[in-house]
C-alpha cells in the first residue's frame, strides 16, 4: 500500500518482440505515475558486454564472470530508459536488430536469467511498477497484481519495427525484419528456461488492429477494475 492507502501494484506486460510492449508499458506507467522497467534492455546490455569482451553466451562459467564484473544501471528520464555499463551510455548501441538477436542468445543462459531475475525482483518488488519482458508474469513476478500478454501478427510487428528503425535513420528490408522477428519468437518460445508464453492468469490483448491509445485505455480500465488506481501519493 502506498501512503494514500492505495495499492502500489506490480503490473506485468509480456509478449513477443515488436508487439508494442515498450511504448505501451511506458505510457501505462506514466498514466499511473509508476516506474517503468524494461527488462529486455538488461538482456541487451548483457549481450553487448559479451560481444565486446568476446565471451560465448553458451559458456556459463565465462558468462558468470562477466556478470560478476558488470556495472549495469538503468535510469528513467522523461519516460525514456537510459542504460549504462559503467559510465558508458549504451542506450543506442543495444537497440540494433543485431543486439536483439544477441540478447535472445544470452537470455537462454541459466546464469544470466538467474542474475537478471534477482535484479528485476530487487528493482520491482516494492510495487508501483510496470515491468515489461518475456517472463514477467510467469517467472519473475508470478504474484503480480495485473498481467497482460500482448500479441500482434508477425507482419504487423515487422511493419512497425521497420517504421521505428526508419525514424532512427536505419533502412532495413521488410522481409529481413520479418525473418528476424520469426526467428526471435521461435528461439524465445523454444528455450528451456523461462520461455516466452502467457501466464495462465494473463489478459491477452491482440494489438494488430488497435491503436496504442486503445490498448493503454483498455489496460487502465482493467487495472481500475482490480482496484489499481493512479498513484498520487507524491502529491500533497
Ligand atoms: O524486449 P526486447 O526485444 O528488448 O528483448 C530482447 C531479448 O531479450 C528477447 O529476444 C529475449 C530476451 N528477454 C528475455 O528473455 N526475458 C525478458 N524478460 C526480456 C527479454
Amino acid at each position: 500500500m502506498n501512503r494514500a492507502g492505495r495499492m502500489r501494484a506490480i503490473i506485468t506486460i509480456d509478449g513477443p518482440s515488436g508487439a508494442g510492449k515498450s511504448t505501451i508499458s511506458r505510457q501505462l506507467a506514466e498514466r499511473l505515475n509508476y516506474t517503468y522497467l524494461d527488462t529486455g534492455a538488461m538482456y541487451r546490455a548483457v549481450g553487448l558486454k559479451a560481444k565486446q569482451e568476446g565471451v560465448d553466451p553458451a559458456d556459463g562459467v565465462a558468462m558468470a564472470g562477466l556478470l560478476d564484473n558488470l556495472d549495469l544501471k538503468l535510469s528513467a528520464n522523461m519516460g525514456e530508459t537510459r542504460v549504462f555499463i559503467g559510465k558508458a551510455d549504451v542506450s543506442e548501441a543495444i537497440r540494433t536488430p543485431e543486439m536483439g538477436l544477441v540478447a535472445s542468445r544470452v537470455s537462454a543462459q541459466g546464469v544470466v536469467r538467474q542474475r537478471l531475475t534477482e535484479l528485476q525482483r530487487r528493482l520491482g518488488g516494492q510495487g508501483g511498477v510496470v515491468v515489461e519482458g518475456r517472463d514477467m508474469g510467469t517467472v519473475v513476478f508470478p504474484e503480480a497484481d495485473c498481467k497482460f500478454y500482448l500479441v500482434a501478427t508477425p507482419e504487423e510487428r515487422a511493419k512497425r519495427r521497420q517504421l521505428q528503425l526508419r525514424e532512427k535513420g536505419q533502412e532495413i528490408d521488410f522481409l529481413e525484419i520479418l525473418a528476424q522477428i520469426n526467428k526471435r519468437d521461435a528461439d524465445d518460445s523454444a528455450r528451456a528456461l523461462a520461455p516466452l508464453r502467457p501466464a495462465a492468469d494473463a489478459v491477452m490483448i491482440d494489438s494488430s488492429l488497435m491503436s496504442i491509445e486503445e490498448v493503454v485505455a483498455y489496460m487502465l480500465t482493467f487495472c481500475n477494475s482490480k482496484g489499481i488506481l493512479q498513484d498520487s501519493s507524491e502529491i500533497g
